[in-house]
């Protein structure tokens, strides 16, 4: 369970050494788009070289990795599969095979260095009119992928539109993700919010994200983590009333009724299981939070 995830330039060293210190459930080491052509060599040593101290402070550690139509997918794998990277993020999928291929070149990979075949985790980026299509189908192509990525910048290049605040020409596109994560049974991750000077947008994005179904957020700045982390998380008025809902409503059930009145709205079945399932999600994020009460 995760709700931000900070992208850190796999060639800037000092951005590296800074990062296991912030407040980010997921540090992504870049070797794809925030990386230079000429830098990506050097970039992927460097990141080979640091994935296992990245790990140490128990951020989950998941480099972002060039897709296979690039020819340095294979590469990029190669330096960074370990028993301490819990998974990597792949750029630009838009189909299932791609998937299908990662995960075979990291069952040879894990096979060779003693690592758990299974263990590598994947998070596909959808940010294509084509992976939007194929949404389900490429969160659905293996077991390994945890979570899909939205990437709002290259979708809007794909379909030659213009990026807007407002956004209306992502819509349909994020919804799509979500629901196909959803129906996949992994995480919906919202693409990141490049106004990082911007708190007050970044908030009005998680909120819209989040009331998509998004279940986190990639950052690209320290700054952003706090209300990421904040936005992605049950409030603790939230987390209050969904106990009492759910009490009043067991309550209920013990005397044979199947609907109450909480605050003057009807609770059934579907409500308390809603309860109950952000109640899951407040515990196993309260884990992760060890200064959350
Ligand atoms: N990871 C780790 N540390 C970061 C960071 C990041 N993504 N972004 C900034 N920092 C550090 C800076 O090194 C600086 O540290 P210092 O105060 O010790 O010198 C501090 O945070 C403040 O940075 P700031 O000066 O506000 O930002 P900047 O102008 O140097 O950089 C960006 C702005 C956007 C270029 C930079 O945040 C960045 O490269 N982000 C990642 C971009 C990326 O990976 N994009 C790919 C996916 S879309
Ligand atoms: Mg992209």
């Amino acid at each position: 369970m995760f709700r931000s995830l900070l992208f850190v330039p796999g060639n800037r060293e000092e951005m590296l050494g800074k990062a296991g210190a912030l407040p980010a459930d997921v540090l992504v080491p870049d070797l794809e788009d925030a990386v230079p052509w000429a830098e990506k060599d050097r970039a992927r040593a460097l990141v080979g070289e640091r994935v296992r101290s990245l790990a140490q402070r128990g951020q989950l550690v998941v480099p972002r990795i060039n897709g296979l139509e690039t020819g340095r997918a294979r590469q990029d794998l190669n330096a960074v599969v370990c028993g301490e990277v819990f998974g990597v993020t792949v750029g630009k999928v838009s189909s299932p095979w791609e998937v299908v291929e990662v995960a075979r070149i990291l069952e040879e990979l894990e096979g060779q260095r003693g690592v758990p075949v299974g263990h590598t985790r994947l998070i596909p980026w959808l940010e294509s009119a084509q992976a939007v299509v194929h949404a389900y189908a490429i969160a659905s192509a293996s077991p390994r992928v945890v979570g899909v990525a939205f990437g709002a910048e290259d979708f809007t290049n794909d379909m030659g539109v213009r990026r807007t605040e407002a956004g209306a020409e992502v819509a349909y596109a994020r919804s799509a993700v979500a629901v196909a994560a959803q129906a996949a049974d992994v995480l919906a991750i919202d693409t990141p919010y490049v106004n990082f000077r911007d708190a007050e947008g970044l908030e009005q994005e998680c909120r819209l994200a989040s009331s998509m179904g998004f279940k986190a957020k990639f950052a690209i700045h320290p700054s952003q983590l706090d209300t990421i982390n904040a936005l992605f998380s049950p409030s603790d008025e939230e987390v209050a009333y969904a106990r009492r809902m759910v009490q009043a409503f067991q309550e209920a059930v013990a005397q044979g009724r199947g609907t109450i009145s909480l605050d003057g709205k009807m609770v059934d079945l579907p409500v308390v299981k809603r309860a109950q399932k952000l109640l899951a999600r407040a515990e196993s994020l309260g884990k992760r939070d060890p200064e959350s009460p």
